[in-house]
């Protein structure tokens, strides 16, 4: 049984990274500026253009912008653990490796198998809102698809969504073919993204009825989580999803050309870029209508921007949300491709997991098994039933790896930390209380859901990896 807790050391890790075994190195080509955009890439995106409406109308009115604020806060304390980690560990599996320093190799399993939950539903989700946004694009030069093929089967009259499967298999050869194309096409997505979402700002601030900002703070309605303040926390879980994201940088640390400089800007400097427009854009969206015309909107962003009467750039405006919400698919791809990378080079999986192609140095069958999985799911799952799970497997993820950074500030004080979390244990702590705060506040059924999961990936640790982990031979 000790052997279910036994850590690698800071050190061991390190060194295995720089590759042993032919065909098993990933290639160094990520620069600051490049995590940057990755970062940025995974997090704009379904959460925003989709979520704010909701969170306003249902739960906190125009204060939908505090609860940016409060999410955007407790997303930091987590990204600070990150960021210190991934300058002490700079190896490509992000939690899944820091858990495998801290608490041993069975949490480590637990948390990459955890990650799936993120990286690949968080894929899924976030195919599923292309679907529909490129169904509108292509409403706008007068195609129609056929309903069933633009809904899951479990929707009615739906048999495949057939785009949502198209995007998880295009941005998955993109990514086979290389991380420097890969990085280069984000970058490209990403001017889009913040071009939409600054276009949307500049010009909606004209179109502000202050009126629509009074009351702040509707009252509360006599239940929890409607208006008031308890509707700000209700807003923040709601919102959380548009932040998911950050820690999906981590996971590329080993491609990056100086991780231990470049890992903590590239975390934190994503975060508070994306948090900075988020205050911006709820504040415009919920200025320019008055939040009660977004209940039961799908398309809340459209709503608000049809005030404008710029109705020729709408086109143009959907385009680059589609741009936008590609570069999600891609960064959470990528994620869970290095998760799964380090979990078989630890012995702990398959080694097909991390066989890299010779020419292009990616996982290149780590990819095609994804896609496989990720186009299935997108293809065959409501979105409704996915994105719970999403902040679900994310909120596990950020509590590990905020309660990890306290443990080894006491076991290790000697590894030189480049990057160090202020104020050790209360932001650590502050990180992980709010994100188990956020879990208690999810649906019952995606605890269930969790807790499946989690089953399933118990009976593969204890018939497969245990047997075949790398530490205990
Ligand atoms: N933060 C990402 C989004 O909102 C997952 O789409």
């Amino acid at each position: 049984m000790s052997n279910l807790w036994k850590t690698k050391s800071v050190e061991q890790l390190v060194s295995e990274s720089k590759g042993h075994g032919k065909n098993q190195e990933l290639k160094k080509v990520l620069t600051t500026w490049s995590l940057v955009a990755l970062g940025i890439g995974a997090i704009i995106g379904a959460g925003l253009f989709s979520l704010t409406g909701i969170a306003a109308a249902e739960h906190a009115g125009p204060a939908v912008i505090l609860s940016f604020v409060v999410a955007g806060v407790a997303c930091l304390f987590s990204a600070l653990c990150y960021a210190e980690f991934a300058s002490m560990i700079p190896v490509a599996g992000s939690a899944y490796t820091y858990s495998y320093a801290t608490f041993g190799e069975f949490m480590a399993w637990i948390i990459g198998w955890d990650l799936v939950l993120e990286y690949s539903l968080g894929a899924a989700t976030v195919g599923v809102s292309w679907s529909q946004y490129f169904v509108k694009l292509l409403q706008q030069v007068g195609l129609t698809l056929p309903e069933a093929l633009v809904r899951s089967p479990f929707e009615a009259g739906g048999i495949v969504n057939l785009p949502a499967v198209f995007i998880i298999c295009a941005i998955s050869m993109v990514l086979i073919r290389g991380t420097r194309g890969s990085s280069r096409f984000n970058n490209i997505l990403v001017v889009l993204k913040i071009a939409v979402v600054a276009v949307f700002i500049i010009l909606g601030w004209s179109f502000i009825d202050p009126g629509n900002h009074v009351p702040f703070i509707p009252e509360n309605e006599g239940e929890f989580g409607h208006f008031g303040l308890s509707g700000i926390a209700m807003g923040a879980a709601v919102v959380f999803f548009a932040f998911i994201g950050f820690d999906a940088v981590s996971t590329a640390a080993q491609e990056t050309v100086n991780p231990k400089k470049s890992m903590p800007r590239g975390i934190i400097g994503a975060l508070l870029a994306c948090t900075v427009l988020y205050v911006l854009f709820a504040y415009v969206m919920t200025g320019m209508v008055s939040y009660k015309e977004f209940a039961g909107d799908a398309s809340p962003v459209a709503r608000a921007f049809s005030v404008t009467g710029y109705t020729s750039i709408e086109f143009l405006l959907i385009l680059a949300i589609v741009c936008g919400f590609t570069s999600v698919i891609l960064v959470m791809l990528l994620g869970q491709s290095r998760v799964f990378y380090s979990m078989s080079k630890d012995g702990l999986l398959p080694r097909f997991f991390s066989d890299i192609h010779p020419a292009f140095k990616t996982p290149w069958k780590t990819n095609l098994f994804f896609m496989i999985f990720v186009a299935l799911l997108a293809g065959l799952v409501p979105i409704s039933d996915l994105g719970h799970m999403v902040s679900m497997g994310t909120l596990l993820a950020f509590t590990l790896v905020s309660v990890g950074i306290i443990i080894l500030r006491a076991r290790r004080p000697d590894i030189p930390r480049k990057f160090k979390t202020p104020f050790v244990p209360f932001i650590p702590a502050a990180g992980a209380l709010v994100s188990l705060a956020l879990m208690y506040s999810l649906p019952t059924i995606s605890w269930y859901r969790l807790v499946i999961w989690m089953a399933i990936g118990l009976v593969i640790y204890f018939t497969y990896s245990r047997g075949h982990s790398r530490l205990n031979h």
